[in-house]
């Protein structure tokens, strides 16, 4: 049994004051089998790791190489050193604003992986793809490009996030989220054999909200989600992982 996952994406939003919905979430988490994981603005990863042991606390990114002369980056040793034990990388913001290819996604997912850091890998079609029925295509690609060898259940989950669902209010149908979660799936278990093929976590993400999760959390081989603006505040995200169980 894959244990569900509940995870928090806050981007570029959270300060100091905002701290205080790690509080409520820890309760709510506390009462679900669900795991529960935030990954704020690098600023708040040490303080929010050290207010809760039920909440994971993860990074949004990384750099590929371990440390030297990157101005501004991070490193996935200074993530795992903050008390981060997750890092979100490949997400379609990135990808869009800093030009990340799936090689950059595989090599910062091999360097995280040395730090000890989880990986989130995030794949997902555009709405022209979508519209012009590469959705496989695109995302098989993608998966096998951006992952590398040496996969577990233990150290990948692999986020589904449509580019067009993300922050629009607009969501796949359930069948379409399933045709895409059924192929991920198939594709783990060809890779990297049954076993580690289905002990692999395949969230979904865009838009996901209090009230489509619990359908969305029906779908086979949805094992949780990535939610960004409804996880900001621990009012919405709390209803989210009690609807993942
Ligand atoms: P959203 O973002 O829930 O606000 O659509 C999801 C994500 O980008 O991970």
């Amino acid at each position: 049994m894959r244990r569900k996952l509940a995870a928090g994406n806050w981007k570029m939003n959270g300060l100091d004051e905002n701290l205080q919905e790690i509080k409520t979430l820890s309760e709510v988490s506390n009462a679900h089998d669900c795991e529960v994981l935030i990954c704020p603005p690098a600023t708040l990863i040490h303080s929010m790791s050290r207010m809760s042991n039920d909440i994971a606390i993860g990074g949004q990114t990384c750099h590929a190489n371990t440390s030297g002369a990157h101005t501004g980056d991070i490193s996935a040793q200074m993530l795992a050193d903050s008390g981060a034990t997750y890092v979100i990388l490949g997400h379609s913001e990135r990808r869009a604003d800093y030009n990340e290819t799936d090689a950059d996604v595989r090599a910062k997912t091999k360097t995280a992986w040395d730090a000890g850091l989880k990986v989130i890998v995030c794949i997902g079609e555009s709405l022209g793809e979508r519209e012009a029925c590469n959705t496989i295509d695109i995302i098989g690609g993608q998966l096998s490009a951006s992952v590398p060898d040496n996969a577990t259940g233990e150290n990948l989950v692999i986020a589904y996030e449509p580019v067009w669902a993300i922050g629009t209010g607009l969501t796949p149908t359930l069948d379409q989220i399933g045709e895409v979660h059924d192929f991920i799936r198939a594709q783990l278990e060809r890779r990297f054999g049954a076993g580690v093929g289905r002990s692999v976590r395949i969230l979904y993400g865009g838009s996901m909200n209090p009230k489509n999760a619990a359908d969305i959390a029906q779908v086979s081989n949805v094992d949780g989600g990535l939610v960004g603006g409804a996880s900001l505040k621990a009012a919405d995200f709390s209803q989210i992982i009690t609807a993942l169980g």
